[in-house]
């Protein structure tokens, strides 16, 4: 093998450099030449790249965002743009192509695999941590960090003035993010898609529990951390219905993308550089459409398609804890 290609795609995540960085210089210990295609599946469509050296990833790891840039090319999933990148892959005499992303790029990865004779190879790289096969996924330990951190300054002001506060997070459809850091910053309720129950019994059940706070702790300050996506009108909806049925000031926040940004925790950047160096040697050793991941500190390949068609569960110990916590204040 002479030539391996790499890219970013779809939402990008803290770490994604330090994994960028862990597949140039693992590639250039095994002398291989490494591109880097710019603005995702967009980037090998239009060849638009760049070769990569050292000098190109150094001081990269602390930098959140992606220096390759990415993008959501929804051309990307017709044969003809299919064919297109693999026409450009050739042409470039480029062997395998590592692909860092969430569900949607490695939907992306397959669909190539069909027109394309050489390897592609995933490594799971989004905040929603959505991906089956892998503990997590790059980005996730930073995402929490941020939305805990934030969730840690509402609770400031929600105490100053005893309010509820509805704290949106995200993850799409998916509640690692919501519960991790409704655990972490002992939040009063978390609304998950996961856990999620008809919108009626959701509204009463955060009404009651609000109420049973009011009578055991006093007037005081609660916080529900909400996965996005998951209220039909949205977040500062929710808090307008609920101020009007209890009474109690309720504010909404959104923390939207602050979550993608920043620099990665040690967690990212460590898993992001393993990842990184063991895709090559995936590469270097033949392998093929597939993902590879960690899961109880075992590098791992699957096959790409599980990655996302196969569905990630919550860890069922923490969602049990979370809602004997949560009962504990509605006991009279
Ligand atoms: O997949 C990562 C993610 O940040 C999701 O949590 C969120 O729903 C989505 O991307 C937002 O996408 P965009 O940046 O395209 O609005």
């Amino acid at each position: 093998m002479r030539k391996i290609a790499l890219l970013t795609s779809g939402g990008d995540a803290p770490g994604m450099n330090a994994c960028i960085r862990a597949i140039v210089l693992t590639g250039l210990h095994y002398d291989l030449q490494v591109i880097g295609y710019r603005h995702g599946y967009n980037g090998l469509l239009d060849q638009e790249y760049l070769n990569l050296r050292s000098k190109n990833v150094h001081n990269i790891i602390q930098r959140g965002g992606t220096i390759l840039h990415s993008a959501r090319c929804k051309d990307f999933y017709s044969d003809e743009s299919a064919k297109l990148a693999a026409k450009n892959l050739n042409a470039l005499g480029v062997e395998a192509l590592l692909i860092i992303g969430g569900d949607g790029s490695f939907k992306g990865a397959q669909h190539l695999a069909k027109h394309w004779q050489g390897q592609v190879i995933g490594l799971p790289g989004t905040i929603d941590n959505d991906i089956y096969g892998c503990d997590a996924t790059i980005g996730y330990y930073t995402a929490i960090e941020t939305a805990l951190e934030s969730i840690d300054k509402v609770r400031d002001t929600a105490d100053a003035f005893e309010r509820v506060f509805l704290v949106e997070v995200m993850g799409r459809h998916a509640g690692f993010i919501g519960l991790n850091a409704a655990i972490a910053s002992a939040s009063d309720q978390v609304m998950l898609p996961e856990l999620s129950q008809k919108c009626d019994d959701e509204l009463e059940n955060i009404i009651a529990h609000i109420e049973a706070g009011k009578i055991r702790r006093g007037s005081t300050s609660y916080i529900v951390v909400i996965t996005e996506n998951l209220w039909p009108n949205g977040v500062t909806d929710l808090a307008k219905v609920l101020t009007d049925k209890t009474g109690v000031e309720c504010r909404p926040v959104i923390l939207g993308h602050v979550q993608r940004g920043g620099s990665p925790v040690s967690q990212d950047r460590v898993l992001a550089t393993k990842l990184g160096a063991y895709a090559v040697e995936c590469a270097l050793e033949g392998k093929r459409d597939i993902m590879v991941g960690e899961q109880n500190q075992q590098l791992l390949c699957l096959p790409i398609a599980d990655s996302w068609q196969k569905r990630k569960e919550l860890d069922p110990y923490l969602v049990k804890i979370q809602q004997q916590l949560f009962d504990i204040l509605q006991r009279p």
